[in-house]
């Protein structure tokens, strides 16, 4: 269920015309924060709108990647989109870099921003002192691009996890200012986050958050994960001192966790899995978690390898996203180029 939805004005009923416009970087594996944060509210929502969903693989090169792999992850992303339910019939599937507005849209949005603007940015704060290391301009330029991703399709809603808000803070307030500098021609798009799971944290530690990034697997249970892994891994999953088995994100962050993938696993309220372990350990609760969680992935990791065995249909979907998403954005950049006065005149 999407609990909560931020800068959300409309009433989300009956809004078929309206564009949903998301992504995912093909880096690594993708975990299960990623899904409940962000492609399970996809496909909860998907029937209410327009659905563009990009594999963004441009954004995973601001960091570096072995080129056959990224090639493998582009298209283990994209069948992972139809396996948890992503309907292509109605929606489409592309790839970002088949469609080359993003990154010309992604410059001129460069030209209008101010270097304090990215700077304040604190994904690319975190990213660039974690490397350690001189980083390179692409992770500080990574918004602009986000944001051309977004305001090239007249993009009203963004469902994502709660990380990438203050991205959209900035794609909002970069088409405004297009707008008023050039005229009417951005839509400003609106954020989607759920109020329980829009922040998975790592089960190594319940401080930060789950990431395809982090240096130990630990931190994370990917979607192609084993069964055995799985236990393996939410058994070890760090657990609060005590024993309360009770939400409470300041007082049990780790049980808070473990509650919220509970919830999203298996679709029961917080309230009535804390009622049925109320009296027993952590180990109770890790025991049938792992298990949900199994059950959860089971069909999904199926899936996954029916769309990457024989890849013909799945082509087929990102060759259509690709024409479809090519046919908006060459429309929206004529505009773009008109009016800021880049090229020669139309008439
Ligand atoms: P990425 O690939 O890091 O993550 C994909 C989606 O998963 C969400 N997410 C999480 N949600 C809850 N808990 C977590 N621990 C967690 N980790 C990740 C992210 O918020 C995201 O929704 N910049 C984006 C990709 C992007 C994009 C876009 C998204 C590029 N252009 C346009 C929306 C619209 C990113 O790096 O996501």
């Amino acid at each position: 269920m999407i609990a909560a939805v931020q800068h959300f004005r409309h009433s989300v009923n009956n809004m078929t015309q309206e564009l949903l416009f998301s992504g995912v970087k093909p880096t690594n594996n993708l975990h299960i924060g990623n899904y409940i944060g962000a492609l399970k509210q996809w496909t909860e929502i998907q029937h209410r709108y327009r659905c563009f969903f990009c594999i963004v693989d441009l954004h995973a090169i601001t960091v570096p990647q072995a080129p056959k792999k990224l090639h493998e992850s582009t298209l283990t992303v994209a069948a992972t989109y139809l396996a948890v339910g992503i309907d292509p019939n109605r929606c489409r599937i592309f790839i970002q870099s088949e469609v080359p507005q993003h990154t010309e849209l992604g410059w001129i949005l460069g030209t209008m921003t101010k270097m304090a603007e990215l700077e304040r940015m604190t994904q690319f704060k975190d990213k660039s002192k974690k490397r350690g290391e001189p980083v390179g301009a692409g992770l500080f330029t990574y918004p602009l691009l986000m944001a051309a991703d977004i305001l090239l399709y007249d993009t009203t809603v963004v469902p994502v996890g709660d990380d990438q808000v203050q991205h959209l803070e900035l794609t909002r307030m970069l088409a405004r200012r297009f707008n008023t500098q050039f005229g009417e021609t951005f839509t400003v798009p609106q954020t989607l986050i759920q109020k329980v799971g829009a922040r998975i944290m790592a089960l190594n530690n319940p401080t930060i958050k789950m990431s395809k990034s982090a240096s130990s697997t630990a931190n994370y249970i990917a979607l192609t994960d084993e069964p055995n892994v799985i236990r393996k891994k939410i058994m070890r999953a760090m657990t609060d001192s005590g024993n309360e088995i009770h939400y409470d994100i300041e007082k049990y962050p780790a049980i808070s966790n473990l509650l919220t993938i509970f919830h999203h696993a298996t679709g029961r309220t917080i309230k009535d899995i804390e009622k049925e372990f109320a009296g027993k350990g952590y180990g109770d609760l890790k025991k049938a978690l792992a298990e949900a969680v199994i059950t959860m992935l089971e069909p999904i990791q199926k899936r996954i390898h029916y769309y990457l065995d024989d890849t013909g249909e799945l082509m087929r979907i990102l060759n259509r996203g690709r024409d479809e998403a090519i046919g908006l954005a060459e429309t929206k950049m004529k505009t773009v180029l008109e009016r800021t006065g880049l090229g020669r005149q139309s008439n």
